[in-house]
Formats: structure tokens, sequence, C-alpha cells
């Protein structure tokens, strides 16, 4: 059985922690963001000194350290008080007001959320968190929520607290209720793409973490890092550390080498990108329009795309295009305020121009 000769002998392995490579994994040191986490921090202390704390709105472009960063405070916070309590919302995943209210009950340890309105919730986690020195919330995609009630509620409500909102738009404030803001009123805090030595840096630490020492080879890693540094997104990067370590093991090789990179890159393309022959009919029909017209404003796009015969009404359109750019297809734009209001321009993503030819 000459075929298995050369394989990595059962149970062998290349990682030495795989969980290191997960999305969630928030690793011990965030490098280049130290000054991101004090101010962060800054804004949380006076709750330590039995003051009112800041708020403050986060944000920066996909996969750069945002929600890591949030993460690493709040594990920091963890173990330095009991008396400051830190509750983290995804408002993707919960996105209407009753929904992050039973979230925030989940979270203090409150059960008996069913049946009650949100009015009731309301009452039980203002009464909670009143008790307490000070509440850090955090909700992460903000501009993912479909109301923002509990925003108003909640800055009403608490007597001591820091609101930390995150968003890949920073525009997106303008749109929110005067009434909102004017309780608000937060800090802004940019986070700055990171350059190719910082791409460099952060993925060859997490190497460390995820890999046996010495496997993963110097040509290997330059080719990764180069295309994550191009596509200026961690989360691709560390995502394709991963599949190459898959693609060297199923060679049965001892490192990993520039082949499995190219391995790993190519399959970037089915995550991030999937495959444009398995998107539907419909979609692709719109997506051949957003390519040709490179940019457009979404209502525009929605006519030609009707124009063309397309039947979709329009709130499925606007959810498909969502999902295009969730997929990196196309990048959106909110513009708010502008001559014929706010919109949101749908751009042909040029990266993903580039993976699909690669
Ligand atoms: N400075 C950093 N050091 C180590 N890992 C990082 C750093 N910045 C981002 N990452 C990693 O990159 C991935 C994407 O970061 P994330 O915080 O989820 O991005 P986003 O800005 O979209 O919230 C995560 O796995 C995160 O751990
Ligand atoms: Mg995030």
């Amino acid at each position: 059985m000459g075929m298995f000769k050369d394989m990595l002998s059962s149970g062998e392995s290349l990682f030495k922690n795989e969980i290191a490579l997960d999305f969630n994994f928030v690793p011990k040191l965030l490098p280049y963001r130290e000054r991101q986490q004090h101010y962060i921090a800054n804004c949380i202390k006076p709750l330590f000194m039995d003051r009112n704390g800041k708020n403050l709105l986060i944000h920066g472009s996909p996969g750069i350290g945002k929600t890591a960063a949030i993460k690493w405070i709040f594990r920091d916070l963890e173990e330095e008080t009991d008396d400051v309590i830190h509750i983290y919302i995804n408002c993707w995943k919960r996105n209407t007001t009753f929904k992050i209210y039973a979230a925030i009950c989940e979270e203090l340890g409150y059960k008996f959320t069913q049946n009650k309105k949100s009015d009731e919730l309301l009452k039980v986690i203002t009464t909670m968190l009143n008790k307490k020195q000070g509440v850090v919330i955090a909700f992460d995609e903000i501009d993912k929520a479909e109301d923002y009630d509990f925003l108003y509620s909640l800055l009403e409500e608490i007597y001591k607290k820091t609101i930390l909102l995150i968003t890949n738009y920073k525009l997106w404030i303008n749109d929110l209720d005067e009434r909102i803001k004017s309780r608000m009123i937060p800090e802004l805090l940019e986070f700055q793409q990171y350059s190719r030595n910082e791409t460099e840096g952060i993925l060859k630490e997490r190497i460390k973490y995820a890999f046996i020492p010495g496997v993963f080879e110097d040509d290997a890693l330059r080719l990764i890092v180069d295309k994550t540094a191009e596509i200026k997104d961690i989360r691709s990067g560390i995502y394709m550390l991963r599949e190459a370590g898959l693609a060297a093991e199923d060679a049965s090789s001892r490192e990993i080498k520039a082949e499995h990179s190219n391995a790993a890159l190519l399959k970037l393309n089915d995550f991030s990108i999937e495959n444009s022959d398995s998107l539907d009919a419909n979609i692709k029909q719109i997506l051949d329009i957003i390519k040709e017209k490179e940019k457009i404003k979404i209502g525009d796009l929605y006519n030609i795309y009707t124009e063309k015969g397309g039947n979709m009404p329009y709130r499925t359109f606007a959810r498909r295009i969502k999902k295009l750019e969730q997929s990196k297809f196309v990048i959106l734009e909110k513009i708010v305020g502008g001559p014929d209001g706010s919109t949101t321009i749908v751009k042909y993503n040029d990266a993903t121009k580039k993976l699909t030819d690669f």
C-alpha cells in the first residue's frame, strides 16, 4: 500500500491549536490597536469613579479588528471588576428592539421573557442595571438594526453607562433620530485599515498560536499576506491560513508550501464570492448590470432591472443586494442627505474582479 507511505501518521497534525483560526477567537494581544483600546477604555473609566461614562461610535471597514477590540476590552473588564458589567449585542442577529431587550435579559440571567412586551422587558432591564455601579453595552453592526427605540430608552433610563456603537459606515450616524443623537453625543473613533506590514505581523502572530512551529514556509505566508493586504480584510487572511493548512494536510505534506497557499487563495473565491455559476439567474442579471455601470444608485438599479423584465418586489431586491454585499460581490455605500436625499450606492467590487480572474 504505497499510497499511504508518506502520509502523516494518523493523529499527526500541522495544527497546534486550530481554534485560534476561528473567527470568534480573541487573541491575547491585539497589536496595532493599542491606541483604540485605550480610547475605548477611557470612555468606560468614569464608571469606576461613580460617574457617567462616555458614549462612542466606532467605525471602519470590515475585517479590521473592531469586534475583536471590543471583545478584548470586555475580557479585560471581566478580569478587573464585577461592579461594572458589560453586555455585547450583535444587531445583525438581534435586529429589533424586542429581540435586543430579550438578549439583554438573557445576558442578565433573567429567563422569563416569554409573553412579555418590550416595555415590560425594558423595566426588568433598567431595574437590574440601575443597581450596578455602571454598565457598558456594545451594539455591534448597529446599522443592521431595524429600529432604534431601544437606544433611546436605554439612554434615557440607565443612569451610569457607556454605550458603544460599532458600524462599517460612519455616515450611519447622520440618519439617526435627533432625539437619540442629542442624548447619545458620541465620540467618534475610526479604525483604519492595516498596512501590509501590520497585516503580516498579525498573520505571523496567528500562525504562532495555530500551527506547529516551523511548518508554515515563508513563501506560503507571503502569498497569503499579499492577498490579505490587497483585500484589506484580516478575516479572509485567517481563513486562508486555515485552508492552506488543510490543503497541506490533505496532501500529507509536513510543511505548508506555496502550492497550498495557492489552493487557499482559490478557496477564498468560494468563501467570499461563492461561485458565480451558483448564483441564480436573477442575481446574475443584477450583477451584470452593476458590473456594466460600475456604480449606481440602488433605485436606478432597480428601475433598470424591472425594465429588463425583472419582477422581484423592491424589498426582496434590496435584500438580495445585501447578500451580494455579504459575499463581497458588491460594495454598498450609504449616502445620507445628498441632493436626492438618502440613498445607497451599489458598486461593483474590484477586488472581487481580480479574485475571479485569478
Ligand atoms: N490587531 C489584530 N491582531 C490580531 N488579530 C486581529 C487584529 N485585528 C483583527 N484581527 C482578527 O481579524 C478578524 C476580523 O476582525 P474583526 O474584529 O472581526 O473585524 P471587524 O472590524 O469586521 O469587526 C478576527 O478574527 C480578529 O481576531
Ligand atoms: Mg465586526
